[in-house]
């Protein structure tokens, strides 16, 4: 079978297609065929040895999310059917309840092998149906980028209609976060690098945008947009530069979703803020396999779709990270198989 490896030494020239033999199924494993995978910003940091803390070995195949189709059962398989089209979960050991370092450290995409294969094979548990309403290269979109906007908008608060939501760029994670939020009732504003995505946002049904380079200092324009009251949730995604001005926009008793470090990971924050304004600072990591089938049964029930940008040819994987990496996307960027 084909597939994309991170050959034999770490970084993004080792990136390289390649053939490995086909995967065969054992007991409680399935078989998958690979229709479409698609990018998140983690898959460009993997190749740099993830955060430097993997220690998985080389070959690894990269990109942690995709759909495909069930073609072959193991011994004793009952979840699914052959047949049955399924998203691999991101954790692959973090089925439900309280993570710990074993359930947050078996990762698709890196440590685990990923999904840039025709083939895949995974346990039975480590996988979910997807709803008939999306298309390969949507349902390819959930796996990281849906999860944890869900995990952070519903997993870890209680909004609902009336409540304000803040949420940085138009990304994956931002858009589901968007999209997540107006299901839930909420009011949405957006900040973003570009008046023009600001604009697609709101069509998506943002009500309000502030392009945070013409306004750098946004804080002040957000806590006026929320009627001075301040957000009741903010999806943070940016990390270092931007988490000082969400504390000057957060609500006393409000929630900081930590999510992204597209900024910078140092922590430089007025933290007497988040004592005396009683801040949550809630760390997030994509999320458990019950709430991936929760956040499934919403988008079933909602028609919702995800936004996809642009897809790449599988050939094209190192153009679909490069593209990723320019920041030109709105929403997210697939692979077909
Ligand atoms: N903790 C977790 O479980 C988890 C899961 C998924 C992702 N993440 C992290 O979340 C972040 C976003 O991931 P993604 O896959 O959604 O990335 P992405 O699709 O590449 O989105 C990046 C977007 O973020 C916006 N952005 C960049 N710098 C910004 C800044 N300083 N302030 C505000 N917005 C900024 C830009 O939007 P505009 O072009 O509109 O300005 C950019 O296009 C990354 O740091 C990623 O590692 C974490």
């Amino acid at each position: 079978m084909r597939v994309f490896q991170i050959q034999d030494s770490w970084g993004f020239e080792h990136l390289q297609l390649a053939t490995r033999a086909d995967p065969q199924p054992g007991p409680g494993q399935v078989l998958l065929r690979m229709k479409a995978a698609s990018l998140n910003y983690r898959d460009l940091v993997v190749p740099n040895r993830g955060y430097g803390s993997f220690t998985g070995e080389l070959p690894l195949i990269p990109v942690s999310d995709g759909v495909a189709e069930v073609v072959e059962l193991g011994a004793g398989v009952s979840r699914v059917q052959v047949g049955d089209r399924v998203c691999p979960c991101f954790h692959q050991g973090w089925l439900a309840g309280e993570p710990d370092l074993e359930r947050l450290t078996q990762t698709l995409g890196g440590p685990l092998d990923g999904m840039m294969a025709d083939l895949v094979c995974l346990p039975e548990a480590g996988v979910v149906k997807v709803p008939a309403h999306l298309g390969d290269e949507e349902a390819a979109t959930l796996p990281c980028a849906a999860l944890t906007a869900w995990s952070a908008l519903v997993s870890h608060d209680t909004l609902g209609p009336g409540s304000r939501v803040l949420v940085q760029g138009t990304g994956g994670v931002a858009l589901f976060a968007l999209q997540f939020a107006k299901l839930l009732g909420a009011q949405v504003t957006i900040i973003s690098s570009s008046d023009a995505k600001l604009a697609r946002a709101q069509a998506l049904g943002a009500d309000a945008g502030i392009n945070y380079v013409t306004t750098p200092e946004w804080a002040k324009a957000a806590r006026a947009i929320s009627g001075g009251r301040g957000f009741d949730h903010i999806v943070e995604l940016g990390g270092e530069k931007t988490l000082p001005q969400s504390l000057r926009c957060i609500r006393p008793g409000g929630t900081l979703s930590m999510i992204g470090v597209l900024s910078g990971a140092s922590l430089a924050a007025p933290l007497g803020l988040v004592v005396t304004r009683r801040v949550r600072l809630q760390g997030i990591t994509v999320g458990h396999r019950d709430a991936f089938e929760a956040m499934l049964r919403a988008i079933e029930q909602h028609r919702l779709r995800p936004v996809v940008d642009r897809v790449f040819a599988f050939e094209e994987l190192k153009d679909a990270l490069r593209y990723l990496q320019s920041g030109a996307h709105f929403g997210k960027i697939c692979i077909r198989h």
